[in-house]
């Protein structure tokens, strides 16, 4: 929105105030998030604002108006409909106001502090801030903090996707750095920490891991069944195990018990913090058993006692990646019955 003339219509309810472009973060946020999605923005007339209420104007004829619901009373909009979305919003972190187009509500504005899942430090860091610092910064109190890094984590939880096409763009290494350093907060038993990590951008390197890798799951094919899919996938020549992406890294364990597990946890860390950085990500499985061999361990280089595991392909997303469906969980909660407490014999 462009701020033009400092007088209101008495209809948004907001009433005259000479205001200036403005760097509040909150109005920030609010312009910023359409100009990345490309919209178009009108040109508005009539704009004023009313401090710590909110802003209004008028677009294309229709009269705008944005904020607390304080500014919506006084512009008499009624706003019991929104009442439960913009609760749920306040309760997940975001900061919720109203957006009313000719005096009806049309929706509320959730802005919230986007923290990266790799920004530890700065998180930290705000927890042992005054309050009036964290005001300073737009955050209410550590409360609102950790329920804004609940909400980020959520959407990262939901929102990241198998990733399969990438465009060409690499991956730089201060964010490869980042997602590691996300990946080994992972816990892991008796505290072991037990990682190896190892980044290959080589484009060639990667394609002859993908060849290497497509001939050795062929070879196991011949003693075993496996789906007419998979196959043809191994032999298609121009299928490429990594998708061309520009990032291969590999998470190799310290042989023991646990590998799996401590790959596992990690590499979910590493595709979380891949997300939070706009990237996209995919465990390439297809991998496991080539790098797993002699050969394999020595092109990439695995040291000695540990077990290469969790192949991850990074790269920047070509487009969009649907959601996959989930199956109902398969959830069950245990009773304590008779016949159930004595299937323990020690009971
Ligand atoms: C252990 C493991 C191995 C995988 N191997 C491959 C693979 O070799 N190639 C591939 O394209 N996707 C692979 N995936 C990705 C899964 O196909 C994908 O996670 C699944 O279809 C669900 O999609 P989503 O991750 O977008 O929710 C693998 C995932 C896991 C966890």
């Amino acid at each position: 929105m462009q701020q033009h003339a400092n007088h209101l219509p008495s209809t948004t309810g907001i009433r005259e105030q000479p205001t200036s472009a403005t760097n509040h973060p909150l109005a920030s946020a609010i312009v910023d998030a359409p100009k990345e999605r490309g919209n178009r923005f009108g040109e508005a007339r009539d704009f004023g604002s009313s401090v710590g209420k909110g802003v209004g104007g008028s677009v294309e004829g229709r009269k705008l108006a944005t904020g607390s619901h304080r500014i919506m009373a006084e512009a008499e909009v009624e706003l019991s409909a929104l009442a439960v979305e913009v609760e749920r919003l306040r309760v997940q972190g975001a900061t919720a106001i109203f957006v009313a187009i000719d005096r009806k509500a049309d929706g509320p504005l959730a802005i919230a502090v986007r923290i990266k899942v790799a920004a530890p430090p700065a998180i930290r860091a705000c927890g042992r801030q005054s309050f009036a610092s964290r005001r300073a910064h737009g955050l209410r109190s550590v409360g609102d903090t950790a329920r804004i890094i609940a909400m980020e984590l959520t959407e990262a939880i939901y929102g990241r996707r198998a990733t399969r096409a990438f465009t060409g763009e690499t991956v730089t290494r201060p964010v490869l750095e980042r997602l590691v350093d996300a990946a080994i907060q992972a816990p892991s038993a008796v505290n072991e920490q037990p990682w190896d990590f190892v980044v290959i951008q080589n484009a060639l390197l990667l394609d002859r891991i993908s060849v290497a890798a497509k001939a050795h799951m062929l070879e196991a094919m011949d003693s075993g069944t496996y789906p007419h899919w998979l196959r043809e996938s191994m032999e298609n020549p121009d299928f490429h195990i990594f998708y061309h992406a520009p990032a291969l890294i590999v998470i190799s364990v310290s042989a023991g018990g646990w590998a799996a597990e401590h790959a596992a946890l990690a590499a979910e860390n590493l595709m979380l913090a891949a997300y939070a950085e706009g990237l996209g990500s995919c465990w390439i499985g297809f991998a496991q058993r080539w790098l797993e061999t002699t050969e394999g361990r020595r092109a990439i280089d695995v040291p000695e006692g540990f077990v290469p595991v969790a192949p991850i392909i990074i790269g920047h997303p070509a487009g969009t990646t649907p959601p996959v469906p989930r199956k109902p969980a398969h959830l069950r909660w245990a009773t304590t019955q008779p016949t159930v407490m004595s299937a323990i014999s020690t009971l």
